[in-house]
């Protein structure tokens, strides 16, 4: 009998994260989704399964918590649920000054954005270097393109992602796996990113994607095993411009755009 592999997505539970497990299901992949506790991921397994015909499972935990990536790699394992796609997609923005935020902000943050994506990856890799046609997509953003005034410590996490997905992708080059790192652009995930773009003005609008819409296009380029995909012309005019442009004249540029913007 073939066996059934699945697809584990972290922040399954609304915004991009549900976008890509839609997507996925509507692909007929098998899904693992595993977001905060609450009532909203039972409901989404429950409606995936029936509109799509696939399995979905559930997990619910605080991946910040210092054992909460080993016990996801658990729960994977004592159910026998062989996971072939790892979508590391939790993490946690946000804008304004330095100082706007407190210290436990910025360990939640790093901790979600940075260590649970790493040691995800850590405990997965070797099983999925061993499966055929397996992948790790990473969920960076277009913040990780430089070094973001207001957005600090977001846009250093994102550019961190980017770095260890490529190096990751290279050291894995020779087994079945394909690490592809996605760079999306603003999206309309939920209210306070909707305000953060609208607070951007008629740039912010235009740049701005339907989640379900990206994730269209990231799946697909993850299912392709590009090594990074950026989802549209903005995208990848950045990062081209990215490429030619001094940092100092970039910092400033970035640092003009959201200093007048109220943080959240
Ligand atoms: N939105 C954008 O404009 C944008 C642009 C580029 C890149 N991205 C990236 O895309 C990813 C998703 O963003 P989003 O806007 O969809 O975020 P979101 O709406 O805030 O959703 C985040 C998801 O992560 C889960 N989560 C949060 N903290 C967690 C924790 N400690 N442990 C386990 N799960 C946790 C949440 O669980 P609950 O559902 O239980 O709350 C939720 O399902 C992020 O990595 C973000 O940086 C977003």
């Amino acid at each position: 009998m073939k066996e059934r592999y699945f697809t584990l997505i972290t922040g399954a539970g609304r915004g991009f994260g549900r976008a890509m497990a839609r997507e996925c299901a509507r692909r007929g992949m098998d899904l693992l989704l595993t977001a905060l506790p609450g009532e909203k991921l039972a409901a989404l397994a429950q409606s995936l399964q029936e509109e799509f015909s696939v399995v979905a499972h559930y997990y619910e935990t605080d991946l910040t918590r210092p054992e909460g990536p080993g016990e996801l790699y658990r729960w994977t394992k004592e159910n026998h649920y062989p996971v072939k796609v790892l979508i590391n997609n939790a993490g946690l923005g946000a804008v304004g000054p330095f100082v706007s935020k407190d210290a436990a902000f910025y360990g939640r943050q790093v901790d979600l954005n940075v260590r649970v994506l790493v040691l995800l990856s850590r405990l997965f890799v070797e099983d999925l270097s061993r499966i055929e046609g397996s992948r790790i997509l990473n969920i960076s953003s277009l913040a990780c393109l430089a070094p973001m005034p207001y957005k600090i410590v977001y846009s250093t996490t994102k550019g961190f992602i980017y770095g260890f997905s490529r190096a990751l992708r290279t050291e894995y080059s020779q087994t079945h796996l394909r690490v592809c790192v996605a760079i999306p652009g603003p999206m309309h995930t939920n209210a306070h990113v909707t305000k953060r773009i609208n607070d951007q003005g008629f740039m912010g609008r235009a740049i701005a994607w339907q989640p379900e819409r990206a994730a269209r296009i990231c799946i697909n380029g993850m299912m392709k095993g590009k090594a990074f995909i950026l989802p549209g012309f903005y995208e990848k005019f950045s990062f081209l411009a990215e490429k030619i442009m001094p940092l100092s004249l970039k910092l400033r540029m970035i640092a003009r755009s959201f200093r007048n913007n109220p943080p959240s």
